[in-house]
């Protein structure tokens, strides 16, 4: 769907052309799998570092207990709006799909990505517009964010399993990850791993995303709020 705006009041005012590249649903779980990434870093850690023990009666504080509450409930919003997600890359647009299918295959898509390596290492002298990802995006959000997602939602529901016990849901479905990778100890050492890839993907994601909005000449950050891409000239 392509849509013209005419900024008609200026004479010297451009003709700038839109499309519509996410969609509801994609803006939506972006935003609330952003947020609930926030907190399961912030209270993830804060489980790894303990804050000090306090005093009086144990019965009395539920400090640590509010900390875990936080982490399970973010956990849980980060698996079920991934499930969802998944079901859009289905039933949505093409841009929607993108996260999870990257045209490998294809040469085209590998000159792009050697242009976009240039073009990120300030080599190269013009940006590729692209409706969804430009190829380099495309390749670190499927094969690092979301197999990074996978992974700590199947860790985290293995270790959360360990205390719902023998037979809870999370014990039947992710259980079996323990004595994958070994023993309990093993598998909170490998989540708190994963942890670093998220915040390392995310520092990266938030230079090139205000990086590209600043130079690229095609709207970036906007894109996540409205859902329209705009390029410029
Ligand atoms: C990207 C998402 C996630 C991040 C960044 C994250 C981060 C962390 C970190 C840093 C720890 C401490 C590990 C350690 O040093 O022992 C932890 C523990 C844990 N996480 Fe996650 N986590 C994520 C997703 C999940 C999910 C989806 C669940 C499922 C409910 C979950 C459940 C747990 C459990 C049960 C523990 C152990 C709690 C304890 O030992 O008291 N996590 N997480
Ligand atoms: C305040 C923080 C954030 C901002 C400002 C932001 C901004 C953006 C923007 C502008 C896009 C669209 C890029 C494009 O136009 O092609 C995007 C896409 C995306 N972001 Fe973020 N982001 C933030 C946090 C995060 C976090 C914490 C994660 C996960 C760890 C994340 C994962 C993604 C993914 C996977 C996409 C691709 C969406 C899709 O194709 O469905 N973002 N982000």
């Amino acid at each position: 769907m392509l849509q013209y705006n005419e900024l008609s009041a200026d004479p010297n005012a451009q003709t700038l052309k839109s499309i519509y590249v996410y969609e509801a649903p994609v803006r939506l779980w972006h935003w609330v799998q952003a947020v609930a990434m926030v907190v399961l870093v912030a209270t993830g850690f804060l489980i790894s570092y303990p804050p000090p023990s306090v005093g009086g009666e144990a019965s009395d504080s539920f400090l640590f207990g509010y900390i875990r509450f936080a982490h399970f409930t973010a956990g849980y919003v980060l698996a079920i709006v991934t499930v969802l997600r998944i079901y859009w890359a289905f039933v949505g647009n093409d841009y929607a799909k993108q996260l999870f299918v990257v045209p490998l295959w294809s040469r085209q898509y590998w000159r792009e990505m050697w242009h976009e390596i240039r073009w990120y290492s300030f080599a190269a002298d013009k940006p590729l517009k692209y409706g969804g990802h430009n190829p380099l995006a495309q390749f670190f959000m499927c094969f690092v964010l979301m197999v990074t997602t996978f992974f700590m939602i199947a860790t985290g529901f293995a270790l959360y399993g360990e205390g719902t016990g023998e037979g809870s849901w999370a014990n039947v479905a992710f259980g079996w990850v323990i004595p994958l990778l070994g023993d309990s100890q093993a598998v909170h050492t490998w989540h708190h791993l994963g942890t670093w890839v998220v915040i390392t993907f995310t520092m990266i994601h938030l230079y090139a995303a205000i990086r590209e909005d600043i130079t690229s000449r095609q709207s970036i950050m906007s894109t996540m709020v409205s859902g329209y891409r705009t390029f410029k000239d």
